[in-house]
């Protein structure tokens, strides 16, 4: 097994990055699946999510986070990095208050990188290569990985994030704020998965917290002639359970497997696969 990569991004903050994640990672490792989730965001929350309310400033990751993975490069196992949190089959790289040094690390990385010879795999070719280059040690032992990220246009962590994506996976909130967000984060992917040098293969475009309102229905059409079929079908609504799954630090498929927004984002899931799977087929 070789681990499919997805990549959970938008710049506007608030839009379901973490919720999305933390549920889909449960969902698979429900079914059986192994799932490892990045959390490349410096608040933490999916760290939070995942660990049963763990707060990046408890320390409890100290040294064992996403920033210590960075902190080395020649000599760096990524397994010592990896933590179990409270879901069968879901591991996790937490983040730690260190997170946001992790940006300035890399060009030390970078660095270090180019004293290897060509065709050495650490000869590392941007500073945006250095989180694939740390997950595929480690890519075979899952099936699954899942890579959150904060809500940004200009970090060069969340280059990393995109760059080893095999999927970037957009949740947008049915506003137009979100929709503009969503659309430039979309054609920026876009232009992306046309490099040939790119591994990034699709893209796709969830709709989250979908009310009955006029604006939702507009924005609903305006997302389906915009981005045909990198829209999903399948579209998260607005639930108070969700809210309280957040508070109870358990993601809402956990605790309201059989809602409406249960079921929805099993939904997401299900066709998250298809979608992945017409991808090897290509
Ligand atoms: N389907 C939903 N129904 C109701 N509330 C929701 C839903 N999805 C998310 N929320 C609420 O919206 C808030 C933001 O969600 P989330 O943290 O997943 O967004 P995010 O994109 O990860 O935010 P950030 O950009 O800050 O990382 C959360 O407090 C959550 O409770
Ligand atoms: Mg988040």
């Amino acid at each position: 097994m070789s681990a499919k990569i997805i990549t959970i991004a938008i710049e506007k903050g608030g839009s379901g990055k973490t919720v999305t994640a933390s549920n889909l990672a449960y969902l698979m490792g429900d079914e059986g699946k192994k799932v490892l989730c990045v959390d490349t965001d410096p608040q933490g929350n999916l760290t939070f999510a995942l660990s049963g309310g763990n707060s990046i400033t408890s320390g409890i990751y100290h040294g064992k986070a996403l920033y210590d993975l960075f902190d080395g490069f020649r000599y760096t196992h990524t397994r010592d990095y990896i933590v179990e949190t409270e879901y069968e089959n879901v591991d996790m790289i937490p983040a730690s208050s260190q997170t946001p040094r992790i940006n300035k690390r890399l060009q030390d990385l970078y660095e270090d990188a180019q004293q290897f010879k060509d065709g050495d795999p650490k000869k590392l070719s941007s500073m945006g290569d250095f989180l694939l280059y740390f997950l595929n040690q480690v890519r075979d032992d899952y099936d699954y990985i899942i890579i959150d990220t904060q809500p940004t246009r200009d970090s060069q962590i969340l280059s990393n994030a995109i760059a080893a994506a095999d999927y970037v996976l957009i949740p947008m909130q049915c506003d137009a704020f979100s929709e503009d967000s969503a659309f430039r984060t979309y054609s920026i992917c876009s232009k992306l998965s046309k490099d040939p040098a790119s591994r990034l293969k699709g893209i796709g475009v969830v709709l989250t917290m979908v009310d009955k309102g006029a604006a939702t229905r507009e924005t609903r059409e305006e997302c389906k002639s915009e981005l045909g079929s990198a829209l999903f079908e399948a579209e998260i609504p607005m639930a108070l359970a969700v809210k309280s799954s957040v508070r109870k630090c358990v993601p809402v498929c956990y605790s309201a497997r059989t809602q409406p927004v249960g079921r929805s984002y099993a939904a997401l899931y299900e066709e998250l696969k298809e979608r992945l799977d017409k991808l090897e087929e290509n």
